[in-house]
């Protein structure tokens, strides 16, 4: 009897080459591992040559006409620009303040045709061809102060002075609206105008104005001293 004969398990070379080995395991993942990292590394190159940015395109400025206390000003801005950037940035008038810069305080208060409104909230492009009134404008001259300007001097209605361009531009409109018949949230009946601006009254329209020094008596006092004429 040959060994062949009583091996239950010949060994044939044809099995062996077929048969995976542990060595034959391991090249072949290497293999597959060198392959699939090929692309990535590939990406990290190309991610680390810097790319070449397009350079930014220009802005396009586009014409604005304003009357600004009384004067004519012809700018040229981004349309994003606000009214009260355009009055601080490019017409150099600084007395309008930026508070908030988001409606909350009414430090930008200005009178456009006729009503005051917060500029930081609007566009200078939307006001082309209007006139507009800022805090420099309302003494009608360079020497005589407007008359709630020395009222807000003999009340005493300031501290820091940092909300008071919007308080005296909100005052001035306020008086204007109230002597043209405007009702308030406050006003009792509506057909009729108020006798006389009660302290509720001038809380309530000059609600939009806040003053972190908490001089709100005193500008009470102040308006209600120019509404009723005794300022
Ligand atoms: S800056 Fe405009 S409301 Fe405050
Ligand atoms: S006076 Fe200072 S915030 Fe009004």
């Amino acid at each position: 009897m040959s060994p062949a004969d009583t091996d239950p398990h010949p060994h044939d070379a044809s099995d062996a080459a077929q048969k995976p080995s542990r060595r034959r395991f391991l090249q072949s993942a290497a293999a597959a591992a060198a392959v699939s990292a090929a692309p990535l590394a590939h990406a990290q190159q190309q991610a680390a040559t810097p790319a070449t940015a397009p350079p930014p395109a220009a802005v396009p400025m586009m014409p604005v006409k304003l009357t600004i206390n009384g004067h004519p000003y012809e700018l040229q801005v981004e349309a994003r620009t606000t009214l009260l950037d355009a009055l601080r940035e490019y017409a150099n008038l600084t007395g309008t303040k930026k508070g908030c810069d988001r409606g909350q305080c009414g430090a930008c208060t200005v009178i456009v045709s006729g009503r005051r409104i917060n500029s930081c909230l609007t566009l200078a492009v939307m006001h082309d061809g209007e006139a507009v009134t800022t805090v420099e404008g309302l003494a009608p001259d360079g020497d005589t102060l407007a008359p709630i300007q020395r009222a807000f001097i003999e009340k005493d209605a300031f501290q820091c002075g940092y909300c008071t361009p919007g308080q005296l531009c909100s005052a001035t409109a306020l008086i204007d609206e109230y002597r043209a018949g405007d009702a308030s949230a406050v006003t009792a009946d509506v057909r009729f105008r108020p006798a006389q601006l009660s302290d509720d009254e001038i809380r309530e329209r000059m609600s939009g104005n806040i003053c972190r020094c908490g001089a709100y008596p005193n500008i009470v006092a102040a308006v209600k001293a120019v509404a009723s004429g005794n300022a």
